[in-house]
């Protein structure tokens, strides 16, 4: 068997796929394994129950359970759901946009992978395009996407250190250049994996660059705003005709769906719904189906607003409270949980390498996601790549606290044994 070169490239492991793997296995195996590495949302009773309900709403309706599993989508998806959602946005967050600005994608991975091939890779003339990645780190899933090797190029963050043992990145503008291999700059807003939320300042500028440069600004809102609105500063959502905005349902509490939601030009619109339909011929129906109605109503908003961010502001301060006991007298840092579902741990001068703290980890049942994976594009050694951990907070208190006293466990005697 020969494979292509694409078919070698996924052969070889990568980040995401470990992550996959490792969660898999939690899952499936008989051993209890302190799962703090994932990216699943927590089942939270209130909207587990709601879209119980809507199911069985669907269930009760004549026609609706068969047209639902019966019928494809056109390649933008479901053409009812995709005009409710139009009039929400709009008089939501007032952006201009109608129902042709609109397409869904087999989750928002899925997007990513069309979006980062569409403006990154070999172009015209033997040129070559990259997607821009303003701050770095970044989403772990955007590494490996790229049908072309090397498709980003990343930006070191400036660092604020606070009195409290937390810190903030942010984007380095000063040294920001945006060259001419750039197709596209991207960010994720919260940030995967370290709950940053670029502010409307940064956003602005990043928007500012981008049309300046002829590119689009691609903004990763999978935990944004509206919804499902898991940010827990002042942040506005953000979309100009030369933005594409990245949604999803997943962490709505539908991760299963795969439903990502892509609002952009007209222009990218259609040729994301010609890779939909080369790539799956449809997006799927069930996400639609299960969300219209609280997309219609409004109550998506609310729901986010009311049950969602207060679910996860309070997980994200019980976390960071634990993690804060669990380390006393160690040199950490933990990043602003401004957002999202997950901390960002910085052991500064750690003695091992954050991938050995992970196998160690592995090895007393607790599962972590080691942070040199979410640097895609940096180049150059680094050694903050090698010294911070990321940790899901959204499985039960209990295994987060349980977590915490293994991960400071393991933290204290490494730097111990120095
Ligand atoms: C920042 C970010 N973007 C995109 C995704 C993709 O999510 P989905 O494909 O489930 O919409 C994730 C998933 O964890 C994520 O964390």
């Amino acid at each position: 068997m020969r494979f292509s070169s694409i078919g070698e490239r996924f052969s070889r492991p990568s980040g995401i796929l470990r992550l996959m793997d490792d969660l898999g296995a939690a899952f499936a195996g008989d051993r209890r394994i302190i799962m703090l590495g994932g990216g699943n949302p927590s089942h939270i009773p209130a909207v587990q129950k709601l879209l119980r309900s809507r199911m069985e709403r669907i269930l009760a309706t004549p026609g609706a359970f068969e047209r639902m599993i019966g019928d494809y989508d056109g390649p933008r998806g479901n053409t009812a759901f995709i005009s409710s959602l139009a009039s929400m946005l709009r008089s939501a967050c007032g952006w201009k946009i109608t129902e042709r600005n609109i397409a869904l994608t087999g989750g928002s991975q899925n997007a990513f992978l069309f979006l980062f091939n569409m403006f990154a890779g070999h172009a015209r003339r033997g040129r070559r395009r990259r997607i821009l990645l303003p701050l770095a780190p970044e989403y772990i899933g955007y590494a490996d996407v790229g049908l072309n090797h090397d498709i980003f190029t990343a930006h070191r963050p400036e660092i604020d250190c606070f009195g409290d043992r937390t810190f903030k990145y942010r984007i380095a503008f000063d040294s920001l250049r945006v060259g001419d291999d750039a197709g596209a700059l991207c960010v994720s807003r919260p940030t995967n994996p370290t709950g940053n939320v670029v502010t409307d300042d940064e956003v602005r500028r990043l928007a500012r660059i981008a049309r300046d440069r002829g590119i689009p600004l691609i903004i990763d809102n999978a935990y944004g705003l509206p919804f499902p609105g898991i940010i827990f500063t002042g942040a506005t959502p953000y979309y100009d005709d030369n933005t594409i905005v990245c949604m999803s349902l997943s962490k709505f509490g539908l991760p299963t769906a795969r439903t990502g939601i892509v609002v952009a030009s007209e222009k990218i619109i259609g040729v994301l719904s010609n890779m939909n339909a080369v790539g799956g011929l449809a997006p799927g129906g069930i996400g639609p189906a299960l969300a219209h109605d609280l997309v219609r109503s409004g109550d998506i908003l609310r729901i986010s607003r009311e049950i969602i961010r207060p679910y996860y502001q309070r997980k994200a301060l019980h976390t960071l409270a634990c993690f804060n006991e669990a380390l006393d007298g160690l040199d950490y840092r933990i990043h602003k949980p401004e957002g999202a579902l997950f901390l960002w741990l910085w052991f500064k001068g750690l003695p091992i390498t954050n991938a050995e703290l992970y196998e160690r980890l592995k090895r007393r049942g607790v599962l972590v996601v080691p942070g040199h994976y979410f640097f895609p594009g940096v180049r150059g050694a680094w050694r903050h790549k090698h010294e911070c951990i990321r940790i899901s907070y959204s499985p039960d208190d209990a295994i987060v606290e349980k977590g915490a006293r293994i991960i400071a466990q393991e933290a204290k005697k490494a730097y111990a044994h120095k």
